[in-house]
């Protein structure tokens, strides 16, 4: 009989965000059981957090958990870290170095530096390293990439992705009641990026991930509309790519009205596509010259579309099934990696420590253009 995979989790206690989402994800295609975990930073509260979903191992820290886990014979397989930023890169070694898998939400690292270390621990350890960018998670998303790659588009000429919410339009982080609001706006837990590292990382990603190029130029602006806020807000930015393509992209945590609005467009030669993660069911297909195509999941003729589909065509699947889809991916690689057999190419699209450098790379050249960047003054008039 197959076993689960044994799962640990770092974070995610009472209140937070991210680790709940984890946890559904992780048991929607019954690869993995929590069994162990060090979910706050206060013992108490990581005890009671544990209590209250049923985990048979807490801890109060997650270096005991490492430690602790390694030594035992039933020991957690891999674990998820979902803590605030500043602790990806410590906890992610700690594990690591324990010979534990690890699954790491984003951004990887509060450095570039950090983030290159740990990718060359994860290869010399032999360990999968999964970095969960979400939104690769989509059929669609994944259908989107199928295209490009198979020339339906075309060569690639635009790319125009953007990341807009509008949670951070106000000071929020000063009533002392929103954690999420706190940490993300103070660089010594969330890094020197704000927004920019926050969701800018997320649209920079799936641009990358569509397209299968990374920029080799960007020229960016990063800009704090709340006052006293000590990170950016917002950014925007324009990109160069080898092939000549151009792009833009832009993220925005104070744009009000907006939910979730992370959109990409890609036009080639060919075609165009575009992509909603706010309607992630569909992706629309316009052949130059042609009608605009609704494709819908579930009924693409696409392999990587349907291996992320778990229900019959017109019944939504969202993100949380697209979150699950990376750890299924996850799952079918450790068991890969242990059983010492090449990884399952369905497997591939899974994202990994290589996009969390990448998306590091891509913060750093960020902040270099915006210390240099130029403006042109309109002479109106
Ligand atoms: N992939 C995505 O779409 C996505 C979405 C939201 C957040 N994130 C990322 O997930 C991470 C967490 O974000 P969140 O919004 O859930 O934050 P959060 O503040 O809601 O949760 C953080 C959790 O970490 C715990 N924690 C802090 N220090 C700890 C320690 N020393 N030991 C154990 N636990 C500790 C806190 O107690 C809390 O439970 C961030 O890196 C964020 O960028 C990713």
């Amino acid at each position: 009989m197959k076993r689960r995979l044994r799962l640990g989790m770092v974070g995610g206690g009472q209140g937070a965000f991210i680790g709940a989402v984890h946890r559904i994800a992780a048991r929607i295609d019954d690869r993995f059981e929590l069994v162990a975990a060090a979910l706050s930073s206060d013992p108490q509260r990581a005890h009671a957090s544990a209590d209250e979903i049923g985990v048979a191992r807490s801890y109060a820290s997650w270096d005991e958990m490492a430690r602790a886990e390694a030594a035992r014979d039933d020991g957690i397989d891999a674990v998820s870290i979902v803590t605030p930023n500043h602790l990806h890169a410590p906890v992610a070694t700690a594990f690591l170095n324990a010979g534990i898998h690890v699954i790491c939400d984003k951004p990887l690292a509060m450095t570039l530096e950090e983030g290159e270390a740990l990718a060359q621990l994860a290869r010399d350890k032999k360990r999968l390293f999964a970095l969960t960018h979400t939104y690769s998670g989509y059929p669609m998303a994944r259908h989107a990439r199928e295209l490009v790659e198979a020339g339906e588009i075309g060569e690639v000429r635009v790319v125009q992705v953007e990341y807009a919410q509008d949670w951070l339009a106000k000071p929020i982080e000063l009533a002392g009641d929103n954690r999420q609001a706190a940490w993300r706006t103070d660089p010594k837990q969330a890094g020197r990026a704000g927004c920019l590292g926050d969701i800018g990382t997320h649209a920079y990603h799936l641009a990358a991930f569509a397209t299968g190029m990374l920029p080799i130029e960007i020229a960016a602006e990063l800009h704090t509309f709340v006052a006293g806020r000590q990170v950016d807000d917002h950014i925007q930015a324009m990109l160069r790519y080898e092939n000549g393509a151009r792009g833009m992209l832009w993220a925005s945590q104070v744009a009000s009205g907006a939910e979730n609005a992370l959109r990409l467009r890609v036009h080639g030669t060919k075609a165009g596509i575009a992509f909603d993660q706010e309607n992630p069911n569909e992706l629309l297909f316009t052949p130059l010259g042609g009608a605009t195509q609704r494709l819908t999941r579930g009924r693409v003729d696409s392999a990587v579309a349907r291996d992320a589909t778990r229900v019959p065509p017109g019944h939504p699947e969202g993100y949380l099934e697209a979150f699950a889809q990376l750890y299924k991916d996850a799952a079918r690689q450790i068991e890969a990696i242990d059983a010492g057999v090449p990884v399952p190419p369905e497997s591939r699209l899974l994202t990994t420590v290589d996009d969390g450098v990448a998306g590091l790379r891509f913060i750093d050249a960020v902040f270099e253009s915006h210390a240099t960047l130029v403006y042109s003054r309109v002479k109106n008039g």
